[in-house]
């Protein structure tokens, strides 16, 4: 059972398309929506191993020439410098006005061939091909495209929406237990704070889900990430109001990133600390019971998470809750939950209280978790 949905943004619209094997007929729904050649295939050397042929015999067989263009793996080639190169490559390669990329890979490709794409020409059109479970139900989604600077992540970007998102689920199969991990953090986010039904359909299905084999099932829990997060970036392209609901446990997440100098933790493993420690502010505040606390916790904590933070001062959490570039004028500013399934969004939280949410959080992951 495939899942298709369609997201409206100002200047039009794009379908995403979610069905086990469907990298297969790329090359037809790329002809299908009109899209022009040659394509410029943006990938990692192991994804284009395990899936550019495919891509490729797909293209060809829609009448595409494809030029494919190679990129180191690892968040720090997400750079203006990589942008540069795949430019040069592209245009080395007769990359035309008009032409198509198309980003195959995880977030880290994703942001960056769609970087590419916003700028080249001033615009070219953009597929984007997840083959993380994090860029499927996030990353892809939305139109935000970047690249890192020494100063911090994601600074130097443009919004750009895909012409088409293409999910293929069975290339999951290949991707770490890890990855996995982290991807499905940003799906229970979505629960939490959007679709308390969702939220329970994840608790009853994280084993299969983890282990990625049942196409159907992935499928469907996929589809409804993407819709849930297709109708929040609907409402809000530009990220001026309700977008800000998908920061939920960034907040803490993004000072744990920080603390740990974006090495030894996934984005998405961050987000499942800061998360942990939300759920905790939303139920001091008072705005969830204890009931949907342990349960929403305890949801997190069951997770094959390995994560040490041994010796971290929360102290220095809360200082670097600071330094994240969405703050301003001091303001510590939280998404919490207010029930299941349903958001507030908080004017300044005290440091200490902010120092106490850190507290919890390395209490239950002080130690290797794992
Ligand atoms: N634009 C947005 O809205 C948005 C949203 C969230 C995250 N992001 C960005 O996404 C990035 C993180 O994405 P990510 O977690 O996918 O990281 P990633 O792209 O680095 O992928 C994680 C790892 O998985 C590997 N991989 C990907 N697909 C695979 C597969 N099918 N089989 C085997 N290995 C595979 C990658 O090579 C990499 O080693 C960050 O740079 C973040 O800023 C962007």
């Amino acid at each position: 059972l495939s899942e298709s949905l369609v997201i409206r943004h100002a200047r039009g619209s794009y379908p995403i398309e979610i069905d086990a094997g469907s990298l297969k007929r790329i090359g037809q729904r790329m002809h299908d929506h009109g899209l022009r050649g040659p394509v410029g295939i943006i990938t990692q050397p192991a994804l284009n191993e395990h899936v550019g042929e495919i891509v490729r015999e797909s293209l060809r067989g829609a009448g595409y020439a494809t030029r494919t263009v190679l990129v180191p793996d690892g968040e720090r080639f997400k750079t203006l410098a990589s942008a540069e190169q795949i430019i040069t490559a592209l245009l080395q390669q007769g990359l035309e006005r008009g032409s198509t990329i198309l980003a195959l890979g995880g977030g880290v490709m994703g942001d960056l061939a769609g970087f590419v794409a916003a700028i080249l020409y001033r615009g070219v059109p953009v597929v984007q091909v997840p083959t993380s479970l994090l860029a499927m139900v996030d990353a892809s989604i939305g139109g935000k495209t970047a690249v890192n600077h020494t100063s911090g992540k994601n600074l130097i970007g443009a919004f750009h929406q895909p012409s088409l998102v293409m999910i293929d689920p069975t290339v999951l199969e290949t991707l770490s237990l890890r990855d996995r991990v982290a991807g499905y953090a940003e799906m229970i986010k979505l629960g939490l704070v959007l679709d308390g039904n969702y939220l329970a359909f994840l608790e009853k299905h994280q084993q299969q889900i983890l282990e990625a084999g049942e196409m159907e099932l992935l499928n469907q829990a996929i589809g409804k990430a993407c819709a849930l997060k297709a109708k929040i970036v609907e409402e809000d392209e530009r990220e001026g109001g309700v977008r800000k609901v998908l920061n939920f446990g960034h907040t803490l997440g993004h000072a744990f990133e920080l603390v740990t100098g974006y090495e030894h933790l996934r984005h998405g493993e961050a987000v499942l600390l800061g998360m942990y420690g939300a759920i905790w502010l939303s139920h001091h505040l008072k705005y969830i019971d204890g009931d949907c606390r342990d349960r929403c916790q305890s949801l997190i904590a069951t997770l094959p998470l390995d994560v040490d933070l041994r010796g971290m001062d929360p102290g220095k959490v809360e200082e670097a809750t600071h330094l994240d570039k969405k703050v301003r004028d001091g303001q510590i500013q939280f998404v919490l939950m207010r029930g299941l399934g349903s958001y507030l969004f908080t004017g300044h939280v005290a440091p200490e209280l902010v120092r106490e949410a850190a507290e919890v959080v390395l209490q239950k992951f002080g130690g290797n978790h794992g």
